[in-house]
């Protein structure tokens, strides 16, 4: 810009301080919201670390407690909420894109029916030992996914964010953590491998796993849990199937965490009961890949029919003794979900899981309530 030597003083002066505002501006507002389109370099900003000192707090897509699942708008809400992981489920499109999506059918969670376009989609498939009607993601293009508009998945929570979000890509999910203003985790689940390696098919025989993988290295995330390249990108990979995460295993050092489902369920992949994969001698051979356990948290300490906890398995000892982290589902505050013993009060479910259980992490619909309890009782240095 050229300033004249008459206006050169006053008018000048603001003019440069404006540009430097703005162009100041637009790069914190792209820091903060890259998945606006903007491109970002994040290398050389000095963020706050991870905090390591306390159980993680992990987003359970993002802080869908107030806002639809797994939108931008939930983590980084949970991200502002002080989440240390935001966690998601890595579906896939039919053109073979990853996507940020819970269920395998798009019926509970967006406005998919409301759409006359797709009227024809709906189909019947068999999954995970059930035989399920709906609209498939795998059977979706990404951009015609895009079209669609989530939704709060449950009748009790607040339904004002109804119908404004997008279903976000595995790649913007990620490149919400990596622009935020202090390091965050990211906590992806390679979801449903069965079935998506089934539907949907890339070149060369890639797997699900595969270019799971592959999506995560592109974005530099490596390194074994606690070291400093992990630090600086911190990471769980976790899944229910566990030859996944065996898969996983051979084409990154990055810590992998073993989801378990009820001890009669069975997996995905292998068709072992829950109950089996977590026999002392099924522990001792997985925990050579993994670093840890996310079992739904009723396994652990499993209620009685009035709703009062019975006393806890020996599950969390025995993990801890095989050095394995135990990371619970799902903590949320409403009344449907606190067990008497609770008072109905969140903080002493908390308590409960912090003190008495131990766990060494969290996954929470309500970020925001765990990060308060724990500045509470733990706060950071
Ligand atoms: C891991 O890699 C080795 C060597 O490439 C291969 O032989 C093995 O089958 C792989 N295992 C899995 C579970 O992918
Ligand atoms: C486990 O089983 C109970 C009772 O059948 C069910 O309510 C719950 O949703 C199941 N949990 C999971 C994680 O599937
Ligand atoms: C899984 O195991 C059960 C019990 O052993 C067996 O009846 C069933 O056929 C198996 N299912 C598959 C898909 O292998
Ligand atoms: C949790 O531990 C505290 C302190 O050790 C104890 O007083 C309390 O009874 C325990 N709570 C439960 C529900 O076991």
């Amino acid at each position: 810009m050229a300033c004249s030597r008459f206006s050169f003083g006053l008018l000048c002066g603001v003019l440069v301080i404006l540009v430097w505002a703005s162009a100041a501006q637009l790069a914190h507002a792209a820091r903060r919201y890259p998945y606006l389109g903007m491109e970002v370099q994040v290398k050389g900003f000095d963020r706050q670390p991870l905090q390591t000192q306390r159980p993680f707090n992990i987003a359970h897509r993002g802080s869908n407690g107030e806002i639809p699942e797994e939108t931008a708008e939930a983590y980084v809400r949970a991200i502002a909420e002080g989440a240390d992981f935001i966690e998601s489920d890595i579906t896939a499109t039919k053109d073979g894109k990853l996507i940020c999506f819970h269920d395998l059918v798009l019926d509970f969670v967006t406005d998919v029916a409301d759409h006359a376009e797709f009227a024809d989609r709906i189909r019947t498939y068999e999954a995970e030992g059930e035989t399920v009607t709906g609209y498939f993601s795998v059977d979706f293009t990404l951009e015609e996914l895009k079209t669609l508009r989530a939704r709060q998945r449950f009748a009790f929570r607040d339904k004002s964010y109804n119908d404004k979000f997008q279903i976000v890509t595995f790649e913007e999910f990620i490149s919400i953590a990596l622009n935020s203003e202090r390091i965050v985790g990211i906590y992806p689940e390679i979801k449903s491998p069965v079935f998506v390696n089934k539907h949907v098919k890339w070149p060369d025989g890639k797997t699900h796993e595969d270019i799971f993988v592959e999506t995560l290295l592109k974005f530099g995330y490596g390194g074994k849990y606690l070291s400093k390249e992990w630090k600086d990108k911190p990471l769980f990979i976790q899944s229910f199937a566990p030859t996944s995460l065996i898969h996983a295993s051979n084409l990154t050092d990055s810590p992998l965490i073993l989801l378990l489902d009820n001890a009669t369920s069975v997996t995905q992949d292998t068709n072992q009961t829950y109950a089996e994969i977590t026999s002392d001698e099924y522990l001792k051979f997985i925990s050579k890949y993994i670093v840890g356990l996310g079992p739904w948290k009723d396994t652990v300490v499993p209620p009685d029919v009035n709703n009062y906890l019975s006393a806890p398995t020996d599950l969390v000892a025995r993990a801890h003794a095989l050095n394995l982290q135990v990371h619970p589902y799902t903590f949320r505050n409403e009344y449907e979900y606190l067990h008497f013993d609770f008072h109905q009060d969140p903080y002493q479910e908390y308590s409960y899981w912090i003190h008495n259980v131990s766990v060494d992490g969290l996954f929470t619909d309500f970020v925001g309530t765990l990060h308060l309890y724990q500045q509470w009782t733990s706060p950071l240095n």
